[in-house]
């Protein structure tokens, strides 16, 4: 293997930033100008249980882009993705998120889900006597804000059951019920797939997934965004296996509540073989 490259940290802003030039080209991406981002994060601060986690987070998703957030345990991480979702337990403290243009900072859980947010675990753990069926026909109802019969909501889940090469009475089945770790994540990808989101926040989806289902999850995700091309995909992982089926366009790395370098694909084989030590947390103040 070649050598990569190396991280220089700007010491004004403490990111590096080597993805132009290096950029991953994916299908995705269009000769389209890049109008506006479809999700926008400035300088957002999240505070739980009155300690500051997030510690000023900025970044840009445009129409059709996936990036991917590493990071340590205990970075952040999850906490970004709830406050982006606006899970009540985390307090926004400062900057700003906006979603296709629109403040979202304030809104609930479900006016964000409405506006197009999808996070993968937005939904129950278990719900007991609640078919997956009849859950995604209430979120779709609901999302979409009209009604959709059972046929209707059967037809598009054996498209989407086929490519998450799942059984389809995988459909009758209880939500998250005797999932394996395995069937909950492809139950994530099968969710996003159905409510067709402008943005979809996915937390490692591929932790717990052997070899096969990793590929299976991978190209249920490219599937999704095939249909849906302009759906803008923020995925936290701590495996850079699943980045090389999805070609992320940049990679940011999270370590101590701050993106401290952001890249391409590259990015991601590097903190492989090397690991977070380079990236030393400023000291908190
Ligand atoms: N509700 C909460 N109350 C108190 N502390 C919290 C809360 N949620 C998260 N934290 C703390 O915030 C820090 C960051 O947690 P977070 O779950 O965001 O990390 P992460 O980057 O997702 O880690 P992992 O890779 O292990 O999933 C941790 O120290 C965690 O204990
Ligand atoms: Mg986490």
């Amino acid at each position: 293997m070649t050598d990569g490259p190396t991280i220089e940290q700007d010491p004004k802003v403490g990111v590096a930033d080597f993805s132009e030039g290096n950029r991953v080209t994916t299908e995705h991406e269009t000769d389209a100008p890049r109008t506006a981002p479809v999700l926008e994060i400035r300088d957002l601060r999240v505070a739980a249980e009155g300690r500051e986690i997030v510690k000023g987070v900025s970044l840009a998703l445009y129409p059709g882009e996936l990036h991917a957030v590493m990071g340590p345990n205990g970075s952040g991480k999850s906490t970004l993705a709830s406050a982006i979702a606006g899970k009540p337990s985390f307090e926004i403290t400062g900057g700003k998120v906006f979603l296709r243009g629109e403040d979202i900072t304030e809104a609930s859980p479900d006016e964000r889900a409405r506006a197009g947010l999808f996070l993968a675990f937005q939904y129950p753990e278990e719900v007991p006597g609640v078919t997956i069926l009849q859950m995604l026909r209430a979120a779709l109802s609901e999302i979409k804000g009209q009604n959709y019969a059972t046929f209707e909501v059967r037809l598009m889940l054996k498209d989407a059951l086929a490519d998450l090469q799942m059984d389809q009475s995988f459909a009758d089945r209880y939500v998250n019920e005797g999932f394996s770790g395995g069937e909950k994540k492809r139950c994530e990808i099968l969710q996003m797939t159905i409510l067709e989101p402008a943005v979809a926040i996915l937390d490692e989806t591929d932790s717990g997934l052997d070899i096969d289902a990793l590929r299976i999850v991978a190209e249920g995700i490219e599937k999704a965004r095939a249909r849906r091309p302009e759906m803008a995909v923020l995925l936290i992982t701590h495996y850079q296996r699943i980045l090389r089926y999805l070609e992320p366009d940049k990679v940011h790395v999270l370590v101590g509540g701050r993106v401290v370098a952001s890249g391409g694909l590259e990015l991601a084989e590097l903190l492989e073989r090397q690991g977070y030590d380079q990236f030393v947390p400023e000291p908190v103040g």
